[in-house]
């Protein structure tokens, strides 16, 4: 995910777009870049790092601020290590053509081995170069506009992006295009100046018109004279409707919502669709992933898997370990990094050892992988943040594609870690034949109807507000889960301590029994995941012993639950789904009942007291 932003008009454009760009910094800010045009002369200034390091550059360039033109980027790493070379903006090979990018070109490779036979060379290792040259060379061929070039180059492409695209020859426009990532169009007075950018709080104070493109949607931006929106497949065009932006800025930079949890709570649909998007194909019955692919005779032939990750992927990790068992039948044991390193661990070189982290940078698991490597264990990373240390220190690894994760509270960090990993899980089960031809694609089909279940899921939002309303006082909780749905317990209550301050703690349901039951009373809210699959009978039977002890028995049931309904308090449903992946469910409710709780309470919920969003030390 990255931010772009840019302006074509009669006022500066410089510093309309470095602001814009500070603005969008929560979308990534791995380097910055911008490029100017006065008139005559292109200039393109960009850098590894944030955007006050792109303005220790241009402070020192006075063309770099020059002109009524400009676009700029903010870049979260996908393609290419961070470095100034894989900033954006990317020229074209004759510097004629500009182009900022968000979003993946899957397809990137081929296009680009295309290009060579063609004679295009690249600087730089990033997708965003493939596809400017792609729009010249369409151009070149074709004879064609700019507009017509990049749509015609868009149809040859596959993946997900927003572009804004500048041409040299045509000084008077900027050519947008959508699929999967956002973009907005702001609109000035009688066409005299045009602002674009991934979201509205660029140019907020300029104008409250706006435009969002569809997926599928290009824009021809002409100053002066307006704008022209095509679907980008038919050529046909759109007649677009201008919204009146209603909200103030802070609320803009997080996406509309009050909190960035909120907001992550929310993208999760997307975050698990961009995570399985190109590694599975269910129709084909296939998952590809290169980091397993490369590596495929060492998982296949490993004696165990151990999982090394911390906090909320650590639950991820202990869901894993029943994802890895049951359909792969691999032995798993799921350590907490911190533990690991300083206990002198048995490790073998017929280990795998999985580091799971968000960040990349949590110090613990980074010395887990460390040790791991030493002992001569083959080391598999999943993070989120691309270029990230314990992403460079392993083996190999698959990111989850998950987007920046601001909220400190982890949300949609631990949903699509749990994606990939059922990716992988799978993966492994239908190469050893621990799961059938049949159940594989049984399970990918299912697997591809999580995201619209959770988009159901979230809607419950009300019901969840007014149940937070009820427990909002309560000084102590239990979660209780089993099964897959234990970790689930586990991240309820470490989500509920970490944002609202509440004691609560997680716990296998069955265990109850040996202790925690001592604390229950009639002041106790006790959450209970009783999914239908796996155990219901048994968490049923703990159902009844809370409730005989006069326990408050919050329920998260499967749609269509009669026997818990009977018995608990509140219950909360959860579309139906194959067990193995109702975790990615369950979560949801819990995300949503400590947001609303910390709410309730004033509590800082994006970056609670004592904690910060990775933890380098030790
Ligand atoms: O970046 P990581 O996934 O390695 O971070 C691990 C933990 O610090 C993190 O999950 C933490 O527990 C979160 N605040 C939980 O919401």
């Amino acid at each position: 995910m990255c931010g772009i932003t840019g302006y074509i008009g009669y006022r500066d454009a410089y510093p309309i777009v470095v602001k814009g760009l500070q603005r969008l910094e929560y979308r990534g800010y791995d380097s910055a870049g911008i490029m100017m045009f006065d008139g005559e002369t292109i200039c393109v200034s960009k850098t590894k790092g944030k955007v006050s390091e792109l303005e220790k550059i241009t402070d020192l360039n006075e063309q770099a601020k020059k002109g009524n033109i400009g676009i700029g980027h903010t870049r979260w790493a996908t393609h290419g290590v961070p470095n100034d070379v894989n900033s954006h903006p990317h020229n074209s090979m004759s510097g004629d053509l500009v182009i900022v990018h968000n979003g993946i070109i899957e397809n990137y490779a081929t296009l680009k081995k295309e290009l060579i036979s063609r004679g295009y060379s690249f600087k730089s290792d990033t997708d965003t170069e493939v596809l400017i040259n792609l729009i010249e060379e369409v151009k070149k061929q074709e004879g064609c506009k700019l507009g017509k070039a990049v749509q015609l180059a868009l149809t040859q492409v596959v993946g997900a992006y927003a572009i804004a695209v500048f041409d040299k020859s045509k000084p008077n426009e900027i050519i947008v295009a959508k699929l999967g990532s956002p973009i907005a169009i702001g609109i000035g007075k009688d066409n005299a100046e045009f602002f674009v950018a991934s979201d509205a709080s660029p140019f907020i104070e300029y104008t409250k018109d706006a435009i969002y493109l569809e997926d599928e949607e290009m824009a021809i931006i002409k100053l002066n004279k307006g704008i022209k929106v095509r679907k980008i497949h038919d050529d046909s065009l759109v007649d677009t409707k201008i919204q009146e932006l209603q909200l103030s800025l802070e609320q803009i930079e997080k996406g509309g919502y009050d909190h960035f949890m909120l907001k992550e709570i929310h993208e999760q649909p997307k975050a698990i669709i961009d995570t399985y998007r190109g590694r599975m194909i269910p129709n084909e019955g296939i998952i590809r992933m290169a980091g397993v692919d490369d590596n495929i005779e060492k998982f296949l032939n490993a004696d165990r898997i151990i999982i090394v990750a911390c906090g909320t992927s650590w639950h991820a990790g202990l869901v894993a370990e029943y994802l890895f068992e049951d359909l792969a039948r691999i032995p798993v044991e799921v350590e907490y990094a911190s533990e690991f390193r300083y206990r002198n661990p048995i490790i073998t070189e017929k280990d795998i050892v999985i580091a799971i982290s968000q960040s990349g940078e949590t110090a613990d698991t980074l010395a887990a992988v460390k040790l791991a490597k030493s002992k001569g264990a083959f080391v598999f990373g999943i993070c989120n943040v691309v270029g990230s240390s314990i992403a460079r220190e392993t083996h190999a690894g698959a990111y989850t594609h998950a987007g920046p994760e601001i909220g400190v509270a982890s949300t949609k960090a631990f949903t699509t870690q749990i994606t990939l990993l059922s990716l992988i899980a799978l993966k492994l089960g239908k190469e050893k034949g621990t799961i059938s031809k049949s159940a594989f694609h049984s399970y990918l089909q299912t697997l591809q109807l999580i995201p619209n279940k959770v988009e159901e899921l979230l809607k419950i939002d009300e019901q969840i507000k007014y149940i937070a309303s009820v427990y909002k006082d309560a000084t102590n909780c239990l979660y209780l889960g089993r099964g897959f749905n234990f970790p689930v317990a586990l991240e309820g209550a470490l989500k509920l301590k970490e944002i609202s301050y509440i004691h609560a703690e997680g716990y296998p349901a069955a265990e109850m029994k040996h202790g925690p039951i001592a604390l229950i009373d009639e002041n106790m809210p006790i959450f209970v995941i009783a999914t239908n699959k796996g155990h219901y009978d048994k968490v049923v039977s703990n159902i009844q012993e809370i409730k005989s002890r006069s326990g408050k028995i919050i329920a998260v049931v499967t749609e269509g639950d009669v026997i818990v309904k009977e018995i608990a308090d509140h219950v909360i449903e959860i579309p139906e789904t194959e067990e193995a992946f109702t975790p990615l469910l369950t979560t949801v409710p819990f995300q949503l009942l400590s947001y609303h709780i910390a709410v309730m309470l004033d509590k800082n919920v994006d970056q609670p007291r004592n904690l910060a969003k990775s933890v380098t030390v030790e």
